[in-house]
C-alpha cells in the first residue's frame, strides 16, 4: 500500500510543504509506504513544458499509477490553488486518479477563500477519474507558525482537523485493500457532479 503526497507551493520555507510532513510522518508511523513529490524538487523546465519523457517526471507519473491514494496540498493563491499545482495535475494521465482515494489539504492567509477545496482542487481531482475524495482540511496561516528554529509547526487546532482527515483516509485504504473489488465509491462528491 503506498500513498504520493504532493506539496504545491512554490515557496521555499513553506506551510503547505510542512502540511505534507506532518501528514507523511503520520502515515509512515502507520507503517504506510510513502513518496513526497514538492513541486520545488522538479526542474522548472522540464515541469512547465510537461517533459513526460524526463526520468523525474515519469518517475512521479509511475508513483502516483501505483499509489492508492494521494494528498494533494495546495497554498490559496489569487482565490484558487497555485499554478504549480496545476503543472502537477496536468501530467497526471486521464482518469489517472481513478480508484484512488484522495486528501485534499490547502491552507490560505485567511479563511477567506476555505471554500477553494470545494469551487477549485475538487472539480480537478474528479476529473481525474477520483471516486473517493475526502472532505478535506483547510488552515489558516495562523494554525502554521514559525518556531524560534524558522520551521514552520501547525497548531493544536490545525493538527486535530488534520489528524482526522488522516485516520478517515487510513480507513478507507485500509478498507479497499480489505475488499478490492467492492467500490468505495462515495456517493458524495462525484456523483454531486456526474462523473
Ligand atoms: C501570490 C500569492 C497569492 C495569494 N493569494 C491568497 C488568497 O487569494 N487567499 C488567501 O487566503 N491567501 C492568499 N495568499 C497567502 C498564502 O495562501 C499563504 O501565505 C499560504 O500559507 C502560503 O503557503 P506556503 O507557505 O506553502 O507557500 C497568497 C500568497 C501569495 C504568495
Amino acid at each position: 500500500m503506498s500513498v504520493v503526497l504532493i506539496a504545491g507551493s512554490p515557496g521555499k520555507l513553506s506551510r503547505t510543504a510542512a502540511l505534507v510532513a506532518h501528514v507523511e510522518n503520520s502515515l509512515k508511523s502507520q507503517g504506510i509506504e510513502t513518496q513526497v513529490f514538492n513541486v520545488t524538487d522538479f526542474n522548472a523546465s522540464e515541469l512547465l513544458f510537461a517533459d513526460v519523457a524526463a526520468p523525474q517526471i515519469a518517475h512521479y507519473r509511475n508513483a502516483i499509477a501505483e499509489a492508492q491514494a494521494v494528498v494533494l496540498a495546495t497554498p490559496v493563491y489569487q482565490a484558487s490553488f497555485s499554478g504549480a499545482i496545476k503543472l502537477l495535475l496536468d501530467l497526471v494521465p486521464e482518469r489517472g486518479l481513478k480508484e484512488k482515494v484522495i486528501l485534499p489539504l490547502a491552507n490560505g492567509g485567511s479563511d477567506r477563500h476555505l471554500l477553494i477545496l470545494d469551487y477549485a482542487l475538487k472539480p480537478v481531482i474528479s476529473s481525474l477519474g477520483a471516486s473517493s475524495v475526502l472532505g478535506g482540511v483547510y488552515v489558516n496561516s495562523r494554525h502554521v507558525t514559525l518556531d524560534a528554529e524558522k520551521r514552520y509547526r501547525i497548531g493544536a487546532e490545525g493538527l486535530e482537523r488534520i489528524d482526522r482527515a488522516v485516520s478517515e483516509l487510513l480507513g478507507l485504504i485500509r478498507a479497499a485493500q480489505e475488499q478490492p473489488a467492492k467500490s468505495l465509491a462515495s456517493p458524495g462528491y462525484a456523483a454531486l457532479i456526474g462523473s
